[in-house]
């Protein structure tokens, strides 16, 4: 299909591709690849530590990730001491691994207790050998279980961006996307954030909710700028199947696109910068700070159910589900297996070369800065065009500028869900389209 049609064509919502290629690409790995030499011949001494936490206080009626709310009887203690055990084999298997980011996610981190959150970061220390005093460390929370004597634990071990899902400060808009929070319990939760000091506060804000109207949406967004966060991301509301809203008949006018140009205006005039569709920062938040990173090419190493590991060659997780049953299962069997079943790859995708280059090219086009054809060249020998001519095609229609970067125009950072998907290879949207949701 020419780029005009699909990327134009009918919504600018298609898919966020925040990764590539999408976890529901991913296939059992048989026979499965021991890590040991799924990682031989990779650079390790970037990576990226990621602990996942697939646990939160409540289903959100929009959330489509892979956690499970209200854990019931002792799941999270067995959680945390079966992530340690998997840490201890990855940690076998990638003796020499060095780590210059780390990431805590979910789910929602902050719902373990206080001593079950301390033996978390003693598995990304004790265990895997990550230093938080010298390198990046973010964790995500929720505004009800952000107690101050956790976020004094994250701050005393190091983690210096916590990002806090918001969402919203109308309670009405609240209700409507499934969310039971207050806006009380938000206001408080960022007050102690403050107070403890964290230098990167990251709220994360959702549009495009049933009944929600332009107005109170940008009230969210300037009660949001009140705080002068260092981050904020604004996500288009997508109803996925399995979700509480998407069980539900669900349809009302799209507002999505002019919320989005009229908060992008409040964000950009109140002195952010806008980083992707999503991202915005304040202008003297750098991105490289720390030691050097680099996500278009760096691997990453993904503990617990839902993370996922990457390296230059294949990427891998345990099966990926969002219906409540669908997560249990992959739960219940990630508390059961026995440990020496940690030290291999079950599930996962190859990518050969030209995965890799697109890979690089879907990540760097959808950031602002653009994709640096020069660099493109020193990676990959040759020029990003002459490797996906179509794109001329994104050129011609206006959405995609060339000169030494290619950087997608106002409007084409607008499509950036449409273009990110359409620029998916055939294999993996194939493999996409035979993904039976559960
Ligand atoms: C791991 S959560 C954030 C931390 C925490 N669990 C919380 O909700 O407070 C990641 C973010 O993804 C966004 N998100 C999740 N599902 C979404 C959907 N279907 N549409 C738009 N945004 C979504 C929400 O803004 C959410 O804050
Ligand atoms: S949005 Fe956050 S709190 Fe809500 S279900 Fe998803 S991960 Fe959990």
């Amino acid at each position: 299909m020419s780029a005009p049609a699909a990327v134009l064509g009918t919504t600018p919502y298609v898919a966020y591709a925040y990764s590539y290629p999408h976890k529901t690409s991913y296939q059992p790995l048989d026979p499965p690849r021991p890590l040991r030499d799924v990682w031989l011949h990779e650079r390790q001494e970037s990576l990226f530590l990621y602990l996942h936490v697939p646990f939160c206080e409540f289903r959100c009626g929009f959330c489509n990730l892979f956690t499970f709310a209200n854990p019931a009887g002792d799941w999270t203690k067995r959680y945390v001491a079966q992530i340690r055990h998997e840490a201890e084999q990855v940690r076998q298997a990638l003796p020499d691994a060095s780590f210059t980011r780390l990431a805590i996610g979910g789910g929602t981190p902050t719902f373990l207790e206080v001593d079950e959150l301390s033996k978390l970061l003693q598995v990304a220390t004790e265990v895997m050998g990550a230093q938080p005093k010298q390198i990046p460390v973010s964790i995500e929370a929720s505004p009800a279980t952000a107690t101050s004597e956790k976020l004094s634990l994250l701050r005393e071990f190091g983690v210096d961006r916590l990002s806090l899902g918001v969402q919203t400060f109308d309670e009405r808009d609240s209700r409507s996307i499934g969310r039971p929070q207050r806006t009380c319990d938000v206001e408080q939760t960022i007050a102690h954030v403050r107070a403890i000091g964290f230098p990167v506060l990251n709220l994360d804000l959702i549009y495009g909710g049933e009944g929600q109207t332009m107005q109170a949406w940008l009230d969210s967004v300037k009660a949001a700028i009140q705080y002068q966060p260092e981050e904020l991301y604004l996500y288009p509301l997508y109803v996925r199947e399995l979700t509480g809203l998407g069980s539900k008949p669900h349809s009302w006018p799209d507002q999505r696109l002019p919320m989005y140009r009229e908060a992008r205006e409040v964000l950009l005039s109140s002195g952010y910068e806008q980083v992707s569709l999503r991202m915005f920062r304040k202008p003297q938040m750098s991105n490289d700070e720390g030691p050097v990173y680099c996500c278009q090419s760096d691997g990453m190493i993904g503990l617990g159910p839902g993370a996922r590991s990457y390296c230059s060659t294949l990427h891998y997780s345990t099966e990926y589900a969002v219906g409540k049953s669908g997560v249990a299962a992959i739960l219940s069997d990630y508390l059961d297996r026995p440990v020496a079943d940690f030290n291999s790859a079950r599930h996962g995708f190859v990518l050969d070369d030209e995965e890799r280059e697109r890979r690089y090219l879907i990540l760097s086009l959808l950031q602002v800065s653009g994709l640096d054809r020069s660099d493109y060249v020193t990676r990959f020998g040759r020029d990003v065009v002459e490797a996906f001519p179509h794109l001329r095609e994104l050129i011609s229609s206006g959405l995609v500028e060339e000169d030494r970067y290619l950087r997608l125009t106002t409007t084409g950072l607008e499509l950036s869900d449409a273009i990110g998907p359409w620029l998916y290879s055939s294999r993996v949207q194939r493999l996409m389209e035979s993904y039976t949701w559960h």
